[in-house]
């Protein structure tokens, strides 16, 4: 089954098409970076406008790198959700009209399901596997979630951020400091020249009883934003050092958590997802560790994409479910908050 995957959740605007969940037949991903960099950071209205003038362009993209017509799709799925809700309106639209027209199975997914999912594509880049269940880390700009995962689409919540999501506070130093956007690669980028002794930014006391598998951080992004001088240890310091320190303590405090869950469960293959998924030092330090076997995309994977959304598509529409074409997209998710006894 051919599906065709369409995602604008957020600034990438992207097409795919991905035969029976697996094989990646193409994957564009037209990226809005540079009209959100000006502004450190993405403008909504910015965002849902490019999905409008380039979706059409997009889609065709990759039925032309697939070598595929119209007629050859057998089904499309889309994000609906979670995501910028404009943005999400713009590829949903299209997903519908693109079904309707062609009178084909049409299926919403939710895009952090998705991330997870990535590492199920075969693509040229990589022949990396994995099998449930897992441990998932989901790290995106809007979501840090661990969790168990038995299916597709049956996770368990774990641990979450009980504040800012990972990805936000990469991004909200990097605009703080005019380092660059998107932010998470720049400080990735910089803290490959910085020293990661510099600053000793404080982690949260958050490792215990219901909290053991949460992670938190307002307070690192204050650390880092407000209260610099409190933390250095170098009396000269450059912004190469302020990132390589953060990003150090900010992947810590994942891995804290993500290795108590690890211990705390009969799980020992680690799969993570979203854009933060991508950053080097994360998964250097993941990939040291021996008994347990971490799992990552491609970098190409990582960030919002269309292959993902495609993949996971296929596998409820085997099950034979469909979305209604009146589904609509939502901005938040309620079932990825974690649920205290
Ligand atoms: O999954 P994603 O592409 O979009 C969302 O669903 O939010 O994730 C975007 C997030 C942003 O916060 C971005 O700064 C972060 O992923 N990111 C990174 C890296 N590349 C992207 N964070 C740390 N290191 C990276 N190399
Ligand atoms: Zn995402």
């Amino acid at each position: 089954m051919k599906v065709l995957g369409i995602e604008t959740s957020c600034d990438e605007c992207s097409a795919a098409v991905v035969e029976d969940g697996k094989n990646i037949l193409s994957n564009v991903v037209a990226t809005q970076i540079p009209f959100h960099a000006p502004w450190n950071g993405v403008v909504p209205e910015i965002a849902s406008r490019k999905h409008t003038e380039w979706i059409y362009a997009v889609t065709k993209e990759a039925l032309d790198k697939a070598g595929l017509r119209v007629e050859d799709i057998d089904a499309v799925s889309v994000t609906n959700r979670p995501g910028l809700l404009g943005s999400l309106l713009v590829g949903l639209s299209f997903a519908k009209a693109f079904a309707w027209a062609r009178n084909i199975p049409f299926i919403a997914v939710d895009h952090m399901l998705a991330h997870l999912y990535a590492p199920f594509l075969i693509s040229d880049a990589s022949e990396t596997r994995a099998e449930y269940p897992f441990l998932g880390l989901l790290v995106s700009g809007g979501h840090t979630i661990i969790c168990r995962a038995d299916n597709f689409d049956d996770i368990k919540i774990l641990g979450t951020t009980i504040d800012d999501a990972a990805g936000e506070a990469f991004d909200k130093v990097a605009k703080f400091y005019n380092f660059g956007y998107p932010g998470g690669a720049v400080i990735d980028k910089m803290a490959q020249n910085g020293d990661s002794n510099a600053f000793r930014f404080p982690m949260p006391s958050l490792h215990k009883g219901d909290h053991r598998y949460d992670v938190s951080y307002s307070g690192i992004k204050n650390a880092v934003i407000n209260q610099l001088d409190m933390f250095k240890i170098k009396e000269k310091y450059s912004n190469e050092d302020i990132a390589a320190s953060f990003q150090k303590t900010a992947v810590e405090i994942l891995l804290r958590a993500l290795l108590n869950a690890a211990e705390d469960t009969d799980l020992t293959t680690i799969v993570a997802g979203g854009g933060v998924a991508a950053n080097s030092y994360l998964r250097s330090r993941l990939s040291k560790k021996v008994n347990l076997r971490c799992v990552f995309p491609p970098l190409e994977l990582c960030g919002d994409n269309a292959a993902m959304i495609a993949g996971l598509g296929y596998h409820y529409l085997k099950r034979g479910e469909c979305s209604p074409l009146n589904v609509t997209a939502s901005a938040r998710v309620t079932g990825f908050k974690k649920k205290y006894p």
